[in-house]
């Protein structure tokens, strides 16, 4: 009910909401509609109450709030609840849990802070409290599981259209899935699966955004910045994620129906960092090539398949993510 509450009150923006109103719509008491409001103002949300007139919500607190970011959300939203967490090791880790019990599609686990962050590639991925965004959405596509790297692709193409639209900035994708605004990263993707040969039970896609960090270690400062320094402008995190989460479903409902990126290489080309660039390819990763042999060529975009299509002098190589990194020609991007 405090989603409900949070809805309406935010849509009557200036205008005090009735306490009878609420209990008439929700077929309530009045003392539960003072209970719910009593601890979202608890909470830290700022809510007047006009003698004779209801309720009205003057602030709301930067928290991340399950009850918060649902109010957000449309009914039809990929996101069917939301399940918030101050501290937890990692938020990929609670979702597998939670999926491995049975937990539905659209399960979003969201933390303040992240005492185990996984990155890419065994990495890890710093989580401090109250500056960014950590979140995992569990899925399960009728897909085969070859096609599971196509979902990491499409959170990136959300995640920028959703950055553009509630920060007001332009973000482009470095293939085949960081965000980066300039040539700094901003956010990471992390998808995992659970599968057989050819079905999966279930895919988590966690993503973590460095909102509203301040200050980065010296030793990736040239890499990496956050939303709010390259913007100047401090990031609703509880807005960021509903729009990402509207924004994925819709990519989402297509790429499964078509099991294809077909759909989107256009959209996703435009804001692709190296597109029409120089490009390094390192073949480190894979097992019967030289650890050490890279390659230059020109980036044309990615294929249906998400392969990043690159123009070598030998020609055109259809490069794979996970098998292959690609960096600019002097720095990351
Ligand atoms: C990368 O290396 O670029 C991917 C980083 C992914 C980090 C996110 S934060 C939320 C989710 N939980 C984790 O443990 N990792 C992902």
């Amino acid at each position: 009910m405090k989603k409900e509450i949070l809805k309406i009150l935010r849509e009557a923006g200036e205008n005090p909401v009735s306490g009878q109103m609420i209990c008439e719509k929700f077929g309530v008491t009045r003392q539960a509609v003072w209970k719910n409001i009593s601890q979202l103002k608890e909470n830290g949300y700022d809510i007047e109450s006009v003698s004779n007139k209801g309720y009205r919500l003057i602030s709301e607190p930067d928290i991340l709030y399950g009850p918060d970011i649902e109010s957000r959300m449309s009914e039809n939203c990929i996101c069917k609840s939301v399940e918030c967490h101050q501290s937890i090791d990692s938020t990929n880790t609670r979702a597998k849990q939670l999926a491995e019990s049975g937990a539905e599609e659209g399960t979003l686990i969201v933390a303040d802070r992240q005492t185990a962050g996984k990155g890419r590639r065994g990495r890890s991925w710093s989580s401090e409290s109250n500056i960014g965004i950590y979140m995992s959405l569990i899925v399960r596509p009728s897909i085969s599981p070859a096609s599971v790297s196509g979902l990491t692709l499409i959170s990136a193409l959300a995640l920028a259209k959703a950055i553009k639209s509630v920060c007001g900035v332009e973000s482009h994708i470095k293939w085949p899935n960081d965000i980066v605004i300039g040539k700094k990263k901003i956010c990471g993707i992390l998808t995992e699966m659970s599968s057989e040969m050819n079905y999966i039970h279930y895919a988590v896609v966690g993503i973590g955004i460095n909102a509203n960090t301040q200050k980065f270690p010296d030793d990736i400062a040239d890499k990496a910045s956050s939303i709010m320094l390259e913007s100047g402008k401090k990031v609703d995190r509880a807005e960021l994620i509903a729009v990402t989460m509207e924004l994925f479903g819709g990519y989402y409902q297509k790429f499964v129906e078509a099991e294809s990126l077909e759909p989107f290489i256009e959209e996703y080309n435009e804001i692709l960092a190296n597109r029409d660039k120089e490009v390094r390819i390192l073949y480190g990763m894979l097992e019967d090539v030289d650890k050490n042999k890279t390659e230059c060529g020109i980036a044309k975009g990615i294929d249906s398949d998400g392969a990043l299509i690159v123009e070598t002098s030998d020609g055109i190589r259809k490069v794979v993510s996970g098998e292959v990194s690609v960096r600019g020609i002097d720095d990351y991007v």
